[in-house]
C-alpha cells in the first residue's frame, strides 16, 4: 500500500522584521545574517498567537469537511507546549470540528516532532487503511534579545494530512535513525527562551546527518544521483547549505547542479519566514513543491530531519503524478504578501510582551491580528481560543 503526503499547508504571523535592519540594530555587518546565516526576514509573532493557534490556523485551509470527517488520529508536535499534561491537538479538535473518534496526542522531541508524527502515521494507516492522519508540526522560536540565536528566530505552523494513496508524495521504507545524548540545545520547563550551545548544535547537525546519510545508502543502495532533491530541516538557510556540502563531491557534476539549484528554491520560504522549530524541515518541502517548475512527479526525494538533544532520520519519498495539483500555493503567497514590515523597536516590543507566569485571566487584543484563530486570553487558568468564522 502507498501511504504519504496527502495534503500539506502552512501558517505564519502577519509580522515580519527584516534581517538586516536587526543587523544594524545590533552592530552586525547585515552580510553576515544575509549570507553568513541566510535569512531575509524573520517572523514576529504576536500575543494572540501561540502553538495552538498557528497550528490550527495552518490546518484551517487544508481540510475540507470530508478531511475532518476521515481523520482518525491528531498528533501535535511541539517544543513550544503550553501545558504539560493536556495535548495540544485536543484544542485543534474543537476550533474546527474534528470529529470525536479520534486519538489526539502531543509528541516532542525537539525540531525531530513531526518526523516521528509521520512514522506514527504511516503504521497507523499501514493497519487502518481508510484512516487520515492530521499531523502538526508548531513552534514559536525564541532565544531572546541581544542573543546569537536571535537571528534564527521565527514562528509559525505547517499542516500535513497523510493518507494511503496520497496525492503527493509517497514515504518510502527503510528510512535511517539515530539518538545520542547530547545537550546543544534544550528549553527547560521554567524558560520560554532556549539554551543552546551554538557551535555544539551545528557540529551535532553535520555528524547526525553524515551518520543517517552514510546508514540509508547502506540500506537502500541509494546514491545522489537518485535524489532529485535532498531537504534538511533548516533552523537558518546556511545550516542546510552546509550539510549538503559534506556530501555533494560524492555525486557528478550534474548531481551537484541539480542539487545545489534546487536547494536554493527549497530554501526559499525558510528564508523569509525564520526557524519554526519541527516545522522548518516541512516548510522547505513545500517551498520547493510550490516553487518548481521543472520537478516530474516520479522523481525521489531526500529528507533530513534534525531534533536537537538529539535524534536524526534520514528517509526519502517519491512525487506523485499532478502533485502540484493538491498544492495550495496561491494562499501561501498571499499569506507572505500580506504580511507587514515591523521595525526592530516594534519587534523587541512585541518581544517582550508576554504573559506573566500563573495569571489566571486575561482577554486579549485579538482584533489587532488578522489570523483567523487566536488565542484570546486566559479564563480561571483555563486558555480561550476563538475562530473567528465560527
Ligand atoms: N559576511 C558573510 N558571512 C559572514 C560575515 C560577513 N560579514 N561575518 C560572519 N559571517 C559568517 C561566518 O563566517 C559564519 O559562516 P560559517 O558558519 O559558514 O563559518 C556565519 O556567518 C555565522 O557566523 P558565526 O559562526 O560567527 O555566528 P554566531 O557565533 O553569531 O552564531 C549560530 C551562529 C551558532 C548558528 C547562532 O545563531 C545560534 O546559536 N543559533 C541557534 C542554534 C542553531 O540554530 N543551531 C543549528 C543546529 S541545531 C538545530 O538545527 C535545531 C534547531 O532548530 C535549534
Amino acid at each position: 500500500m502507498k501511504i504519504g503526503i496527502d495534503k500539506i499547508g502552512f501558517y505564519t504571523p502577519h509580522m515580519y522584521v527584516d534581517i538586516k535592519e536587526l543587523a544594524i540594530a545590533r552592530n552586525v555587518e547585515p552580510e553576515k545574517f544575509t549570507i553568513g546565516i541566510g535569512q531575509e526576514k524573520m517572523a514576529v509573532p504576536p500575543i494572540t498567537q501561540d502553538s495552538v493557534s498557528l497550528a490550527a490556523n495552518a490546518a484551517l485551509e487544508i481540510l475540507t469537511d470530508e478531511d475532518k470527517k476521515t481523520i482518525d488520529y491528531v498528533i501535535f508536535a511541539t517544543e513550544s507546549g503550553i501545558d504539560h499534561s493536556k495535548a495540544a491537538s485536543i484544542y485543534i479538535h474543537e476550533l474546527l470540528d474534528l470529529n470525536s473518534s479520534a486519538r489526539s496526542i502531543e509528541v516532542k522531541q525537539a525540531c525531530y516532532g513531526a518526523t516521528a508524527g509521520i512514522q506514527i502515521a504511516k503504521g497507523h494507516i499501514a493497519l487502518n487503511p481508510e484512516s487520515k492522519v492530521l499531523i502538526l508540526g508548531s513552534d514559536i522560536a525564541r532565544y531572546g534579545l541581544h542573543t546569537t540565536g536571535e537571528v534564527t528566530q521565527g514562528a509559525g505552523a505547517v499542516a500535513i494530512l497523510v493518507s494511503k494513496d496520497p496525492k503527493i508524495m509517497t514515504i518510502e521504507s527503510p528510512s535511517a535513525y539515530q539518538t545520542e545524548q547530547v545537550m546543544d540545545f534544550w528549553r527547560p520547563i521554567y524558560s520560554d527562551t532556549a539554551y543552546v550551545q551554538g557551535k555544539l548544535s551545528v557540529d551535532q547537525y553535520l555528524s547526525f546527518f553524515q551518520s543517517v546519510w552514510k546508514e540509508h545508502k547502506e540500506k537502500t543502495g541509494f546514491e545522489l544521483k537518485d535524489f532529485e532533491s535532498i531537504f534538511f530541516h533548516l533552523p537558518y538557510t546556511k545550516m542546510g547549505l552546509k550539510a549538503l556540502r559534506t556530501v555533494i563531491d560524492e555525486g557528478t557534476e550534474a548531481d551537484k547542479d541539480r542539487l545545489l539549484a534546487n536547494f536554493e528554491i527549497s530554501k526559499r520560504y525558510n528564508t523569509i519566514v525564520g526557524n519554526i522549530y519541527t516545522g522548518a524541515l516541512y516548510l522547505s518541502l513545500i517551498s520547493l513543491l510550490e516553487l518548481n517548475d521543472t520537478i516530474e512527479p516520479g522523481a525521489r526525494i531526500g529528507l533530513f530531519s534534525y531534533g536537537s538533544g538529539a535524534v536524526g532520520e534520514f528517509f526519502s519519498g517519491i512525487l506523485q503524478p499532478n502533485y502540484r495539483d493538491a498544492l495550495f500555493a496561491d494562499q501561501h503567497e498571499k499569506l507572505l504578501a500580506d504580511r507587514k514590515e515591523i521595525s526592530v523597536a516594534k519587534y523587541e516590543e512585541v518581544f517582550q510582551d508576554t504573559l506573566p507566569v500563573g495569571i489566571d485571566n486575561i482577554a486579549l487584543p485579538i482584533d489587532e491580528d488578522p489570523a483567523t484563530i487566536c488565542f484570546s486570553g486566559i479564563k480561571d487558568h483555563m486558555r480561550q481560543y476563538v475562530n473567528k468564522n465560527k
